[in-house]
């Protein structure tokens, strides 16, 4: 970790992780309340940085939790999830339901999916339990030139009904049933650009990760190896950061530009993390053209 202080016009102490992703902001109280030059602070470091990490929010509840996400942009609950009692969006993501293990970018099985995710860490164990982002937009930029021009021709079909049996550690009855009855209560597809362009910061980025059913006009085994050449440029060690939990920390990313998966090291250790998440433009890609949701079709209730 480097102790590198990289001090910007409001005076944020910005330390950052790596060169290519992540960075610790310092000296911040989170909440709803922020003065609007410290906001726009956080969010230029966000468009920078990736993902960024404040320690110590441990004053951080669910209503200010709300109350912060909010002055970044519009927050919008999950699609399929219902949100924490109590709560109108903050998303409940407890280890004995729901691990996220796969590298992923939030809520890509909608055509207009969000631009910021906050994540708040309420019960980390002991150790384990980890969290790693990728540079999407790093890894784009760095293609070798056949391949990003392959890759700007690409589109891709997204949906929430991915395979999630085939990429489980565990076999765990509580976990498949949350993922059938509540993830899957709905099922989304959306078809969008592999390439897109970002919504503030105009870089190019991959979107890719585990929604993604398939490459539109290629058959699975092509698609798949298609896919799995630009994930190892997604997921390489230069191009990401691992954080190590502690309770009260808040992570803040990027969702357009990173993808990101929860480490499912703990075993039966307790892991609780809550997320609000803010909403975003549709899609777009190099040519212009918009992403669309196919299709939302409720699921047949089971007997
Ligand atoms: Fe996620």
């Amino acid at each position: 970790m480097t102790e590198t202080a990289q001090p910007i016009s409001i005076g944020l102490d910005i330390r950052p992780l790596t060169p290519t992703i992540g960075a610790e902001i310092h000296g911040i109280t989170l909440g709803g309340t922020l003065a609007p030059n410290v906001v726009r602070g956080i969010r230029d470091a966000i468009l920078k940085h990736k993902v960024v990490f404040f320690r110590g929010q441990q004053r951080l509840d669910e209503a200010s939790h709300q109350a912060f996400g909010a002055l970044l942009g519009p927050i919008e609950p999950h699609p399929t999830a219902p949100a924490l009692d109590g709560t109108e969006y903050v998303l409940d993501i407890d280890g004995k339901r729901n691990r996220a293990s796969a590298w992923h970018t939030d809520v890509t099985f909608v055509s207009a999916f969000p631009q910021f995710s906050v994540l708040r860490g309420v019960v980390i164990p002991p150790v384990g339990g980890d969290t790693v982002w990728a540079n999407t937009a790093a890894a784009y930029a760095s293609l070798p030139a056949p391949l990003r021009a392959l890759a700007d021709q690409l589109w891709g079909r997204f949906t929430n009904a991915y395979d999630y049996a085939g990429t489980r550690v565990t076999q765990d009855a509580a976990r498949e049933q949350y993922h059938r009855e509540v993830i899957l209560s709905t099922i989304y597809e959306s078809e969008h650009p592999i390439v897109q362009v970002h919504p503030i910061t105009g870089e190019r980025a991959l979107i890719l990760g585990h929604h993604l059913d398939r490459l539109i006009g290629f058959n699975s085994a092509d698609s798949r190896r298609i896919v799995e050449v630009l994930q190892d440029h997604i997921t390489r060690e230069e191009n990401v950061v691992r954080w190590r939990w502690q309770q009260g920390d808040v992570a803040i990313w990027d969702n357009r530009a990173t993808q990101h998966r929860a480490v499912d090291d703990y075993g039966n250790a307790e892991r609780i993390v809550r997320r609000v998440v803010i909403a975003g433009p549709v899609s777009v890609g190099i040519d212009g053209r918009n992403g669309v949701t196919r299709s939302s079709a409720p699921q047949a209730k089971a007997a």
